[in-house]
């Protein structure tokens, strides 16, 4: 598999702490996966591991149909890197870094030259492409990392929470960027803050905490197991919230949740929409108004939480609106 990623109890430990505890995973040729876990789960360390930045204690990797420990300079060549904190030289321009790096592949100065003159128009860079980059906002550079890791198109691309940071425009013009770059065929593993983000472009998700897998599957499969649907209400009158409990309690597959001061009523169902079509119809006939009602579905950050214990939550250290240096 040339574009595959595959890794096989992959152990590190720095001193006492053991970062990676047996890390398995595959990501088959063509797909994104998302790793997610908690601050301090091992997420760059597993990057830095398959990507030859880190040697792992023990276990295996092939990365690119390449073994990862005996071939590294090999692995080097067909991956492409964007790390969680920003690599670029803070007294060139945009415009340089993204030259030196292709020069750095070998390519003709004329073509590396054209590369980074469309990754600049890509990433709504061009404005500030002749600045020293040691101006640039914290989102500014997170971009223009992104772009020098795409200057050349590898088989298989890392990237290291591509869009902290980043404001909701610039995440949306990054989405893109990599749905384009999945469609050609790349191969992804990409770590997140944003679950949003793992919902939305990732084809497998990895869960890790304390450096072990605690689940692995699509975001439907990994929702699916957190709990099904329910039917939230909120009821106009707060007299109204017993009655209404009882509708509730006819349609319910479980005890209703009240929650009294916001006049709140949650109960979980199976039915989906026509279910809910039938409890609207039979509050109305009961007289109750509402003020609001839906189906909700597990989010992946319910998932989350329910498996780690944690909200996800991204850092603030690296922001777009971060002043420029
Ligand atoms: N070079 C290092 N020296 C010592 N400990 C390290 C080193 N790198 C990582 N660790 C430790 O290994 C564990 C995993 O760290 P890692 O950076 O992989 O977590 P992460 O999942 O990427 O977290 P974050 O969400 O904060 O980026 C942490 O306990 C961390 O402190
Ligand atoms: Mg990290």
């Amino acid at each position: 598999m040339p574009g595959a990623i595959h890794a096989e109890g992959l152990v590190k430990t720095f001193g006492e702490v053991r970062a990676l505890d047996g890390v398995d995973l595959d990501v088959p040729e063509g797909t994104v996966l998302g790793l997610l876990g908690p601050n301090g789960a091992g997420k760059t360390t597993t990057v830095r591991c398959l990507t030859t930045l880190l040697r792992p204690d023990s276990g295996k990797a092939v990365v690119a149909g390449i073994d990862v420990l005996k071939n590294p300079d090999a692995v080097r060549r067909s991956i492409g890197l964007s790390g969680q904190f920003a690599a670029v030289d803070e007294y060139l321009t945009g415009r340089e870094n993204l030259q030196m790096v292709g020069q750095l592949y070998q390519m003709r100065a004329k073509a590396a030259k054209a590369r980074a003159e469309e990754l600049l128009e890509q990433f709504d860079l061009t404005d500030a492409a002749d600045r020293p980059t040691k101006t640039y906002s914290g989102g500014m550079r997170r971009r223009l990392d992104l772009a020098a890791a795409l200057v050349v198109s590898p088989p298989v691309m890392f990237m290291d929470e591509p869009t902290t940071g980043l404001d909701p425009r610039n995440r949306q013009l990054l989405w893109d960027v990599i749905k384009r770059l999945v469609s050609g065929g790349t191969t992804l593993l990409l770590t997140t803050q944003y679950l949003e983000e793992a919902d939305h472009l990732a084809h497998d998700i990895v869960v890790v905490d304390h450096g072990h897998v605690i689940a692995q599957g699509t975001s439907d499969q990994l929702k699916a197991r957190t709990g099904g649907e329910r039917v939230e209400v909120v009821v106009h009158e707060r007299e109204h919230i017993r009655t209404a409990s009882e509708v509730l309690r006819g349609f319910g597959k479980g005890e209703t949740t009240v929650e009294e001061h916001m006049r709140k009523l949650t109960v979980p169902v199976t039915g989906g929409a026509k279910l809910l079509a039938e409890v609207i119809r039979e509050l109305d006939t009961r007289g109750i108004e509402i003020d609001d009602i839906g189906l909700r579905r597990p989010t992946l950050d319910d998932v989350f939480l329910s498996l780690t214990g944690h909200v996800a939550e991204a850092r603030d250290n690296d922001t777009e609106k971060e002043a420029a240096k």
